[in-house]
């Protein structure tokens, strides 16, 4: 009966708990890299001309300008030591636990990508570790981020969107 309802409260928790992969532990030593949003240094509020965006940028600040009033704000794009050299390459060739990260500074929220047998997991976590992941549909659930990061061609391969400079 126990290890009935031990085994119950196993599967609900694993129902509900979002991010797929682990806490970055040690974001705060990542470099960062320079991509299109970096450059550009923050995500507009819902008022912005983007229009002049590919497309799938415009579909990013359509889905998170309206977080909060001004919009998301400052953002880096952050990548460990393991993820350095595939994220320049940018051939979709990742060894396990190659982790990068859209660091939303205003919001202190991370967006993490991380590899395993090579296919991209994500995850939603806050600055100090909590898993942030949301219900689908909301911008904050893995399947959002899969939807988006697979959902314009080659313009992201195998998870990464960006092109570094
Ligand atoms: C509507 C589209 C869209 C959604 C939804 C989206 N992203 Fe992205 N993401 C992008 C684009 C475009 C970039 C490249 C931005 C740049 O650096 O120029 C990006 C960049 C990233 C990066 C930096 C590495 C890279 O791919 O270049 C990470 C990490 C990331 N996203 C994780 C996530 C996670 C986790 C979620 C879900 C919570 C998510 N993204 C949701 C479009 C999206």
């Amino acid at each position: 009966m126990l290890r009935k309802i031990v085994l119950l409260i196993a599967l609900t928790l694993s129902a509900f708990a979002g991010s797929e992969s682990a806490y970055p532990t040690h974001w705060k030593s990542y470099e960062s890299v320079k991509t299109p949003l970096a450059t550009i240094g923050a995500l507009p509020d819902c008022n912005a001309d983007v229009s002049s965006l590919p497309a799938i940028y415009q579909e990013t600040v359509a889905t998170y300008c309206a977080v909060k009033p001004g919009g998301p704000g400052a953002v880096e794009i952050l990548v460990n030591k393991s993820a350095k050299e595939p994220y320049a390459k940018r051939n979709g060739k990742f060894p396990d636990g190659a982790t990068m990260i859209l660091h939303l500074k205003d919001l202190k929220v991370l967006f993490v990508t991380t590899y395993k047998g090579n296919k991209p997991l994500y995850s939603i976590y806050t600055e100090s570790g909590q898993d942030a992941a949301g219900k689908p549909g909301s911008g904050l659930n893995p399947n959002d981020c899969r939807k988006c990061h697979t959902g314009y061609g080659a313009f992201c391969v195998n998870g990464q969107c960006a092109t570094q400079k």
